[in-house]
């Protein structure tokens, strides 16, 4: 008995031995996996573990970060270009306009009498006719904010013209017979291209200042956003009756210390010649942000003095903002390429939201009109909005969407 029982226990251990040295291959095997996949995708995290930590070292250690420096100032002999007229920055050339409305804001047809509380800019490629309609029939239907929310706002689409050269004459043809009809179309003479997004910018903040300079506020969004735009102007409105928040103001979804992707495969690859230090200054997510009059005619001075071959659209915003010493304030409900999360106790608070090529129309029922986007209404209905939320925006995994703080909002 003794001896089988001696036994039973060797084998026992035996056993759990073999167990135990499976579970340390099957360790060893992840281990090693793991390295592997770590060696193939150093590449990335070099790139973005790596230049995040020196970048916040650079920033918040060192704590010497004096950007941008003269070198970002082109020489005062280019600020008039050959002809003697102005020039927009780092471009030479200023591209005239081929669809232009300079009467928009001027208020002798409306009944603002001029009195623009918004001009609503929105980047759009020539060939996104459909999405430019969605914009128009919901959140961007000026007589509707006219007539239910008493404001005026003035919307917009920024446009270029057709990169491709085959496509280019039709899509002119089409662009001019849409704007005949709605007459919401500026567009300058320029290739509507990704690395073009900054001459877009300049046209914006150079056409605000020259047939705009009234409106107390810019928006720019991309046409793939949605703007809560009841909620947009609630929160204007608000800040207008601030004692000073209508003045110096950049709101949007804030990048921190971001660095520059020094990856040659990268659509957004920054070569250092072009950015040399190791981080941008701070700047909104380009998708939808919102300044003040102010700032909008400190950018477009900026815009006069500052090289403007970096080509990142938003990126160029920040560095036109920290020569001109603004800075962008965080709006939790502002998304950055973040998509808002379908659901009644959100739509009481959101702003803007990203990715809704394609359902703005259901969305704009659905968040404005539909009677459960009030939210729940009480001290309970408040706390069954907060639980929502929190279950919604604070997921352990990365979620692309509002961040957890919202939900406390
Ligand atoms: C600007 O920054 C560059 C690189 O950091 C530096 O070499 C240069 O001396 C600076 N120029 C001025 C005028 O501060
Ligand atoms: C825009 O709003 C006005 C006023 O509310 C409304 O009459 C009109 O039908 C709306 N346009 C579209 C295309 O929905
Ligand atoms: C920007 O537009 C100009 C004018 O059409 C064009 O010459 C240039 O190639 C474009 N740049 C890029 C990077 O597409
Ligand atoms: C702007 O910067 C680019 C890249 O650093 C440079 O090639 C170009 O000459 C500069 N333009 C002006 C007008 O200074």
């Amino acid at each position: 008995m003794i001896r089988n029982q001696w036994e039973e226990a060797a084998v026992t251990m035996f056993v759990n031995f073999r167990r135990i040295r499976k579970c340390r291959c099957v360790q060893l095997l992840a281990t090693g996996l793991l390295f592997c996949v770590m060696m193939a995708s150093w590449d990335e995290l070099d790139h973005h573990v790596v230049s995040h930590l020196r970048s916040y070292a650079y920033r918040y250690l060192v704590n010497r970060y004096d950007f941008p420096n003269l070198t970002m100032v082109i020489s005062s002999n280019h600020h008039h270009s050959k002809d003697g007229s102005r020039s927009s920055g780092g471009n030479l050339e200023n591209y005239p306009y081929l669809l232009n409305h300079p009467g928009k804001c001027t208020g002798k047809n409306g009944k603002d009498g001029g009195n623009v509380l918004l001009l609503l800019f929105v980047k759009s490629s020539p060939v996104n006719m459909e999405r430019r309609q969605d914009i128009r029939d919901t959140w961007g239907n000026e007589s509707f904010i006219w007539s239910k929310l008493g404001v005026s706002v003035k919307l917009l689409f920024a446009v270029g013209i057709q990169p491709d050269v085959d496509q280019r004459s039709w899509v002119q043809d089409s662009l001019q017979r849409e704007d005949q009809v709605y007459k919401d179309l500026i567009q300058q003479n320029f290739l509507d291209t990704f690395h073009n997004l900054t001459t877009k910018l300049i046209m914006q903040f150079h056409w605000k200042q020259l047939y705009c300079p009234q409106a107390r506020f810019l928006m720019t969004a991309d046409d793939d956003i949605f703007v809560h735009i009841p909620n947009l102007v609630k929160y204007l409105q608000q800040l207008l009756r601030s004692q000073s928040g209508a003045k110096d103001l950049w709101m949007g979804h804030v990048h921190k210390g971001a660095p520059p992707v020094r990856r040659k495969t990268s659509k957004y690859h920054v070569p250092h010649d072009l950015y040399p230090w190791p981080s941008y200054p701070d700047y909104t997510a380009g998708a939808a942000y919102v300044v003040s009059g102010d700032v909008a005619a400190k950018i477009y001075q900026a815009t006069l003095v500052l090289n403007s071959s970096m080509y990142i659209d938003d990126v160029f915003m920040g560095m036109c903002a920290k020569t001109m010493g603004v800075s962008p304030q965080e709006h939790v409900y502002f998304s950055g390429e973040g998509k808002a999360p379908y659901h009644p106790c959100i739509y009481e608070h959101m702003i803007t939201s990203h990715g809704h090529a394609t359902d703005v129309r259901s969305l704009w029922r659905e968040a404005v009109f539909s009677t459960s986007s009030r939210g729940s209404r009480g001290f309970l209905g408040h706390l069954y909005c907060i639980a929502v939320r929190v279950m919604l925006l604070c997921q352990p995994y990365y979620q692309n969407t509002y961040s957890c703080l919202a939900a406390f909002a």
